[in-house]
């Protein structure tokens, strides 16, 4: 134990909410790290598949870093699992909890309604947090007491791969609070960086208008998706190329990032909507989820 470790009110108990893609990496990361997990998902039927999703990712991590000693990565594989515990009650989950880090739809209404309930029942020192990827961490606070309590966890897909995480401090975010957070993400692995509170924070405000505008070269007819995915791979040294990436993200999320980015900043060229994508989404072409989107997965 470090002496920040040590000290009193450490995050040792986290609350993940939504166990869905990022959820469940979440949940993954932290229970892993040593943490004890609640994962909080709205049946048991969900419960499941993040759990078997849990266990599938830890079985390719032990697979790397237990390569020799097989027997060790069964061990932590078991381990790991047992330091998450699922339920269907966010209100009765939080209870004993130090940290809730929310993941569920991207939709302000459904977070602000979440963080309200938990509010009146969560312990005074819990800490909240969202993982929204464009949402404004204040507006989702703003319907909670606890506004010194509460920042943003920003984590990037695949969870257990993806090295960053955003830390996000809104105005009224305290400095013991931020400090928390910011030792909390190192202790689950990852390297943070600090954020104010503004749309996409760093990576989604570069990077999702480099998708727009590689959706947009599309339309124009200046490259092939395959030959703007091979310059941005092999001249810019990205793993994925933008259409790739894009398919990878799913095309409703893109699409209401930068729709909802229009709406409040219309004079913003870069977030105008994108035809090629608003079509892709209402046929259900989504990306590599629904096995077809730029590019088939079928
Ligand atoms: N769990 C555990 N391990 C995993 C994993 C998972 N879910 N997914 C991949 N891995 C591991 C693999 O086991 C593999 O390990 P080794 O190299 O040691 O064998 C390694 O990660 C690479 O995986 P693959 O060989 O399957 O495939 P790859 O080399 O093509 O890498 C990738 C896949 C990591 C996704 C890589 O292509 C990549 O980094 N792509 C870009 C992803 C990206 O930009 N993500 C951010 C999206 S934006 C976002 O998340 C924010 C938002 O708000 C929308
Ligand atoms: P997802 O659809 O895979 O998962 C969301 C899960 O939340 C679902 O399983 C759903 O059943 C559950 N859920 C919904 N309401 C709930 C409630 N009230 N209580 C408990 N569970 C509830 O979505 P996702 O891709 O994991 O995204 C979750 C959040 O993370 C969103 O805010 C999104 O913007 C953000 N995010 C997504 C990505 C990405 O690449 N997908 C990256 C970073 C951040």
């Amino acid at each position: 134990f470090s002496s920040s470790r040590a000290m009193a009110g450490a995050i040792k108990h986290v609350t993940v909410i939504g166990g869905g893609l990022m959820g469940s990496g979440i949940a993954q990361v932290s229970a892993a790290a040593g943490q004890k997990v609640c994962l909080v998902e709205t049946n048991d039927k969900l419960l499941e598949g993040a759990n078997s999703r849990i266990h599938e990712s830890l079985k390719r991590v032990a697979k790397k870093v237990y390569k020799e000693k097989p027997a060790e990565g069964d061990k932590f594989v078991e381990q790991t699992m047992s330091r998450i515990s699922g339920a269907t009650d966010a209100s009765e989950a939080v209870k004993n909890t130090d940290l809730v880090v929310e993941a569920i739809v991207e939709n302000m209404a459904i977070k602000q309604k979440l963080f309200a309930t938990l509010d009146a029942v969560a312990p005074k020192h819990t800490i909240f947090a969202s993982n929204t990827s464009s949402l404004s961490i204040t507006e989702i606070a703003s319907q909670c007491q606890r506004k010194d309590r509460f920042g943003g966890l920003h984590f990037f897909n695949p969870v257990p791969v993806m090295k960053l995480l955003e830390v996000v401090r809104t105005n009224d975010t305290s400095d013991d609070t931020f400090k928390k957070m910011m030792e909390w993400g190192q202790e689950v692995g990852k390297t943070c960086i600090t954020c104010k509170d503004t749309p996409g924070f760093v990576v989604n405000r570069l990077l999702v208008p480099m998708l727009a505008e590689a959706v947009r070269m599309l339309e124009r007819g200046d490259a092939s998706p395959r030959d703007i995915d091979t310059a941005m791979k092999l001249g810019a040294g990205h793993p994925m190329g933008p259409i790739e990436l894009a398919d990878y993200v799913g095309h409703d999320t893109t699409k209401f990032i930068l729709d909802g980015w229009h709406e409040k900043m219309p004079e913003n060229p870069l977030f105008n909507p994108l035809d090629t994508l608003n079509k892709l989404v209402s046929e259900g072409k989504l990306g590599m989820k629904t096995g077809e989107g730029f590019y088939s997965y079928k």
